[in-house]
């Protein structure tokens, strides 16, 4: 099992040329601006100011890597899809990261953050079919779980299943506040580095 406590700060990269060498077996994280994509990395690694987090959108506004156990790059994404994030972060999408998924030979899975209190919305759907069709592991993971009573979650869960197209068994739901659905995310991205 990966233990990624063991995780360092590679570098922040702008531009396709300033990503490190494509050695070792590489996991992203996307989804929508303020999702909690940098927020699920600091619970993963169980650091809670690894990565810089915001309650404003647009936070993470280029590729920022992390190894873990000098084995495997952490790729934290810019958000997309929210109307008051900057322009230039907007453009990020069309350009740097839709050329980084498609040529990037060492990704071998894209984790696909949703919030579990919405529906999906167009551009995460754009996104998982994208990912399908370039042929890039996807693993969708339902986060902000502790927002939600328990009663309502499996509803919830359910009606972004149904939206996806996926089983249970192949996505998680998960907490950066409380930590829960951790061990589970941890077991189901194994599965894409082996
Ligand atoms: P960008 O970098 O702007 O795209 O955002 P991001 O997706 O990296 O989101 P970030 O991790 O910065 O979190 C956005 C806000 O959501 C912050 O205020 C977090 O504290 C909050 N947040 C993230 N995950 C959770 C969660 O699981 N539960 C709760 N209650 N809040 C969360
Ligand atoms: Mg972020």
């Amino acid at each position: 099992m990966v233990d990624f406590s063991q995780v360092e700060f590679v570098i922040s990269a702008h531009a396709l040329k300033q990503l490190p060498a494509p050695v070792m077996p590489e996991i992203a994280f996307a989804g929508r601006s303020n999702v909690g994509k940098s927020s699920l990395i600091n619970t993963l690694v169980n650091r809670r100011k690894l990565v810089k987090v915001s309650s404003r959108p647009g936070k993470t506004q280029s590729l920022n890597y992390f190894t873990v156990e000098n084995g495997l790059y952490l790729v934290d994404l810019p958000g997309y899809g929210f109307a008051k994030v900057p322009k230039k972060v907007k453009g990020l999408w069309q350009t740097l990261i839709a050329s980084y998924i498609k040529t990037r030979e060492t990704l071998c899975c894209v984790v696909v953050i949703l919030d579990i209190r919405h529906p999906v919305k167009s551009l995460d759907m754009d996104l998982v079919t994208w990912l399908r069709d370039v042929g890039v592991g996807l693993l969708p993971v339902y986060t902000k779980l502790d927002k939600i009573p328990r009663g309502k979650r499996h509803a919830h869960a359910a009606a972004l299943d149904t939206a996806l197209g996926v089983n249970p068994d192949e996505r998680v739901l998960f907490s950066a506040k409380t930590g829960e659905g951790k061990e589970d995310l941890i077991f189901c991205l194994a599965k894409f580095v082996s």
